[in-house]
């Protein structure tokens, strides 16, 4: 990829400091570990929960009273203003990453009202917060490929320029997100991007999402622990990228001297079907002899194909995808057979 321009954080004294929302998330996670390793102070926003949800990030978690910790974390919600409000007056980050949210499409039409709440107005409440008080910080909004909504896609994919039709709670919330983003940066003089990503899957993928779905299955059928597994519609085609790739995007996104908003995707599309194909494939079994339809998997309007066009991103700052969909899959389905082999062990 080609280089930024900008001074690499552990050629400074002073390391530049991060504040990210879902930093327990997936893309929350590669980010935290991109970040650290590039120097920065990291700074996550967690939500208290009875039991932990800190699992994606256990691995670069050090204890608070030992010098030299580059990694804090801070109980917040983003429905709750006033904590958010005096997080960033504390924290003071250079850097913002908004990537908290209800991300799921199908639990949206079901949490319609929560869904808007945290993925859309959340965005506003933390936009709030940083022009009063840290208003020379960068701010990365956490955008999607669902605000297209499927309809009328270019050949080469949607573009930044592309009309937004989103079909679900979700869409719609981050929809209000990216305006809210888009005018916040306009009426203030903010700098604050919005990063349109389409899906991007990686071992760290929520277990309800399509694909993780799928590969965990895989591994838990090869050992005997599953023998279905039971999905909603196959043809849906989506435009899938690895989230590692895709994280390092937003942190270059924050790198430009303008504040922009850039589409990030492959440029390559599969239906649910090719990934069933491809990643059972791999195990050596059969997708047909084990994949079940379930009508609750379906969603009352749904997104049928998402492509994406990310020329902008390649010239604006050179970030273009290296892994192919095939590596993905295997990635994924490698991962998630020795974690079936462990859960096996452990029931035995
Ligand atoms: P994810 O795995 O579902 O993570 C979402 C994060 O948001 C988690 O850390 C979650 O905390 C946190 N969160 C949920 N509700 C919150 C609240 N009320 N206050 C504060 N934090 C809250 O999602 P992801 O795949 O990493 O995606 C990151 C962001 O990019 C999301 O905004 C998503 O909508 C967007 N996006 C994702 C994709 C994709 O393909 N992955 C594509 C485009 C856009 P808990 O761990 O406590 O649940
Ligand atoms: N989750 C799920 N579960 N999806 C299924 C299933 C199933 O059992 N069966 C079929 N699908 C289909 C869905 O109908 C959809 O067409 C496709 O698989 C992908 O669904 P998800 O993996 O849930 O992802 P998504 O595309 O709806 O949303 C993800 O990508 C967006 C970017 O385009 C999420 O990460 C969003 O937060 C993100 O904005």
């Amino acid at each position: 990829m080609k280089k930024t321009k900008t001074v690499h954080p552990k050629e400074t004294h002073k390391p530049k400091r991060a504040f990210i929302t879902g930093i327990t998330g997936q893309d929350g996670s590669w980010l935290a570990d991109f970040l650290l390793g590039m120097g920065y102070e990291v700074h996550g926003l967690i939500r208290r929960a009875s039991s932990f949800n800190t699992e994606r990030i256990n691995h670069i978690y050090q204890d608070p009273h030992i010098h030299g910790v580059h990694l804090f974390l801070h109980y917040g919600d983003l429905s709750d203003s006033s904590g958010l409000f005096k997080l960033l007056s504390q924290v003071k980050p250079d850097e913002i990453y908004n990537l908290g949210a209800q991300s799921h499409v199908r639990v949206s039409f079901d949490q319609p009202e929560y869904t808007g709440e945290v993925t859309g107005v959340g965005t506003i409440k933390l936009l709030e917060a940083m022009r009063e008080t840290c208003p020379k910080a960068r701010f990365y909004q956490a955008s999607s490929s669902e605000l297209y909504g499927g309809l009328d896609c270019p050949p080469k994919g949607y573009t930044e320029k592309s009309p937004f039709h989103p079909r679900s709670p979700y869409g719609v919330a981050k929809l209000y997100s990216f305006w809210a983003a888009k005018n916040y940066r306009e009426a203030y003089g903010l700098h604050i991007s919005n990063g349109i990503l389409f899906n991007h899957e990686s071992e760290r993928r929520g277990e309800t999402f399509v694909t993780r779905k799928i590969t965990r299955a895989i591994g838990r059928i090869k050992v005997g622990l599953q023998k279905s597994l039971y999905l909603g519609n196959l043809d849906a085609k989506r435009d899938w990228g690895d989230a590692k790739e895709f994280v390092k995007a937003m942190w270059m996104m924050l790198q430009q001297k303008t504040a922009d908003d850039y589409v990030i995707a492959t440029g390559k599309t599969y239906s649910i079907k090719e990934f069933l194909e491809v990643s059972f494939g791999y195990a050596g079994l059969d997708w047909k002899k084990h994949v079940k339809f379930d009508e609750r998997y379906l969603r009352p309007s749904e997104v049928d194909y998402l492509l994406g066009d990310a020329s902008k991103a390649k010239k604006a700052f050179g970030w273009h995808n290296e892994t192919t969909f095939e590596q993905l899959v295997e990635r994924m389905v490698d991962h998630d057979f020795e974690l079936a082999k462990k859960e096996k062990k452990s029931v035995s």
